[in-house]
């Protein structure tokens, strides 16, 4: 088993500016695993959708997520979606710790609602959509992680520290002086 931190939750819960601010903390090399996709196809995440579809989308996913989790340790946040396949759960969990950054629907709207990156939102009711992916997502992401943040809505500093004051308390890493 190696040892990376993985961020999961739904779009719009702080996964890549948590997860960047946490690898800073921590010194660890961070990954954004939406990013690697990017550069792999060579277009945008939206373009890609809009083109061949979610479930090619979901196969680059998985091919990424199965390296990224067999290579170099260090923070990776994941896209909203990663956990929905069984095998993404299974390595994600094996590899290391992973972290559920919990948010309400409505909470993640608010955030959101101008969002035009994220091609599930680009729907006539994007609060039920989130309604919806929460409702299929939130039972995979507590089986996925072995911690669980609330974000509510503290500051990036502070729900850094929350992750650091767990990761310490369960042994993940060394108590700080
Ligand atoms: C998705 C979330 C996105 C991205 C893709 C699919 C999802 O990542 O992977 O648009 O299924 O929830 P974020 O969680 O960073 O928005």
């Amino acid at each position: 088993m190696s040892n990376h931190l993985t961020l999961v939750g739904l779009p719009g819960s702080g996964k890549s500016t948590v997860g960047r601010n946490l690898a800073r903390r921590l010194n660890l090399p961070f990954t954004d695993s939406d990013h690697v996709i990017e550069q792999r196809v060579g277009c945008s995440i939206r373009d890609f959708f809009s083109r061949e579809g979610e479930a090619a989308f979901r196969d680059v996913e998985e091919a990424v997520i199965r390296e990224l989790s067999e290579g170099p340790p260090g923070v990776l946040a994941t896209g909203g979606g990663a956990v929905l396949r069984p095998a993404n759960r299974q390595r994600l969990r094996e590899g290391g710790s992973v972290i559920y950054l919990r948010s309400t629907p409505e909470e993640l709207f608010r955030r959101l609602r101008h969002d035009a990156k994220r091609p599930l939102l680009q729907v006539d009711d994007p609060m039920q959509r989130l309604r919806d992916l929460y409702d299929e997502r939130d039972p995979l992401y507590r089986e996925t992680a072995h911690f669980v943040i609330e974000t509510g809505r503290p500051s990036v500093a502070r729900l850094v520290n929350m992750i650091l004051m767990q990761l310490e308390l369960a042994g993940v890493i060394p108590a700080r002086p």
